[in-house]
């Protein structure tokens, strides 16, 4: 029996998917906890390429049981869609369960974002549009729809004939010409339901029945340690909790049965959205890095911002999330880049910073001190695939040197490297 969780140390897109796609090989269940379809998490399996937002991982592997666990916030034409697109490839999907606690997101969601983002003027955080922030604001506000009021109709019904209205007042006063008819949406959100009912169950009591059972259970993260609500930069950051603590209350699973924590770390460090980045990589250099990392929103398509590893944040990742093993990707694209350095600390009034700061206003005036890094060799995907599947000694001696660097500066042992998109390019070191 194992709970293995893997947060992302960074803003996100450090290549969760595919460390999960890699660990649930090996894992009888995949468990999503928070975020909802703000995330985007591609798989490459047999050159054919996936793209997820809602669906855990795990979901085209036909013995893995799949949970999108209470903290996730469901879009259910989203993840009807998903379903759908999956069944069309040939894939069965009767591996879904979906709490009957997590809160769904509304139309009026979607609605409120973007009106909420167009007044917020220096607090936008750039969002997804997704819906994700004001579907976690009913949640807390005791205003939501969970997934289970989709199967009771009467709940269903009092809850809207309550909360539209409200909505309504709320986007009227923000600007918003949109108007939501509490008839429309129960008529949608029962059908949503009648759809899903196969799916909903009551995870946590599922997931404990498996944990006695002797199961391998993932928890898979969405976004990153940074974006979360309390440990990230707040307010430009998500809605939800991203760290390994919310795979426990995310899922209704006890923290005891979290035994291994991996936090997956992008060689370099990438971000979406506004907000103070100190190793920002400006110019042709970080044009280059965008280029060959491919650097646009799975959710979006939106150019990411990119620069160099920055130790700070990885550090701060380590502690809050209690990481026992690092999970390193996307190694390949730092080959053959001209010159190459890594974030070790912040410069900020005459100080060297080896924390990183609450104060988003601090963030914004500190400098990167750099350490530089011999870089190592432009490889193309063959070089790196026959390089993985020789091992660790087969990557050249700069690669290793600066993982080394990383796991000693975070003090953290290394656990995963990853050379390239596919399971193939993945080099195993935790001996098991
Ligand atoms: P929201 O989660 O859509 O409310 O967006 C809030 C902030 O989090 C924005 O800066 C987004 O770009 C960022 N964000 C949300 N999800 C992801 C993700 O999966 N990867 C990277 N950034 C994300």
């Amino acid at each position: 029996m194992t709970g293995t969780v893997v947060v992302g140390t960074q803003w996100g897109d450090e290549g969760k998917g595919k460390i999960i796609d890699y660990l649930a090989e090996r894992a009888d269940v995949v468990a999503r906890f928070q975020g909802g379809a703000n995330a985007g998490h591609t798989v490459i399996v047999g050159g054919e390429t996936y793209k997820f937002h809602l669906l855990p991982s795990g979901v085209l592997r036909p013995g893995t049981l799949n949970v999108v666990g209470n903290g996730v916030v469901v879009d259910p034409e989203q993840l009807l869609a998903e379903v759908d697109a999956l069944r069309g490839r040939g894939h069965a999907v009767a591996n879904l369960r979906v709490s009957d606690r997590a809160h769904v997101v509304m139309p009026y969601h979607k609605t409120l974002d973007p009106l909420e983002e167009a007044l917020k003027g220096g607090l936008k955080a750039g969002t997804t549009g997704r819906g994700i922030g004001p579907a976690y604001e009913d949640k807390v506000g005791r205003t939501g729809i969970r997934v289970g009021d989709l199967l009771e109709p009467e709940t269903l019904r009092g809850k809207l004939d309550t909360i539209v209205p409200m909505k309504n007042k709320i986007i009227a006063a923000l600007g918003g010409l949109e108007t939501h008819l509490p008839n429309d949406l129960f008529r949608q959100a029962t059908q949503w339901g009648e759809r899903l009912r196969e799916f909903v169950a009551d995870t946590s009591a599922l997931l404990d029945e498996r944990f006695r059972a002797g199961a391998r259970v993932l928890f898979e993260g969405a976004q990153g340690t940074h974006l979360c609500i309390d440990h990230g930069i707040y307010p430009f950051g998500t809605s939800s909790n991203c760290v390994a603590g919310a795979a426990s209350t995310g899922t209704g699973v006890g923290p005891r049965q979290l035994t291994e924590i991996l936090g997956v770390v992008k060689a370099y460090t990438s971000r979406v959205g506004t907000g103070p980045f100190p190793a920002e990589l400006l110019g042709p250099l970080g044009d280059r890095l965008r280029e060959k990392g491919q650097e646009y929103g799975t959710t979006t398509g939106r150019a990411r911002r990119v620069g160099w590893l920055d130790l700070v944040m990885v550090r701060y990742a380590a502690r809050v999330n209690g990481l026992t093993g690092l999970a390193v990707t996307r190694l390949d694209v730092l080959g053959g880049m001209p010159e190459l350095r890594v974030c070790t600390a912040y410069r900020h009034g005459g100080k060297t910073l080896r924390e990183f700061p609450a104060s988003m206003r601090v963030l914004a005036e500190c400098e990167p001190v750099l350490q530089e890094f011999p870089p190592w060799p432009a490889w193309d995907g063959k070089g790196w695939r026959e390089a993985a599947a020789k091992g660790l000694k087969a990557l050249p001696a700069d690669l290793r040197e600066y993982v080394a660097f990383l796991a000693r500066e975070s003090g953290v042992p290394l656990a995963i490297l990853s050379v390239g998109a596919g399971r193939e390019d993945t080099l195993d070191l935790r001996g098991n």
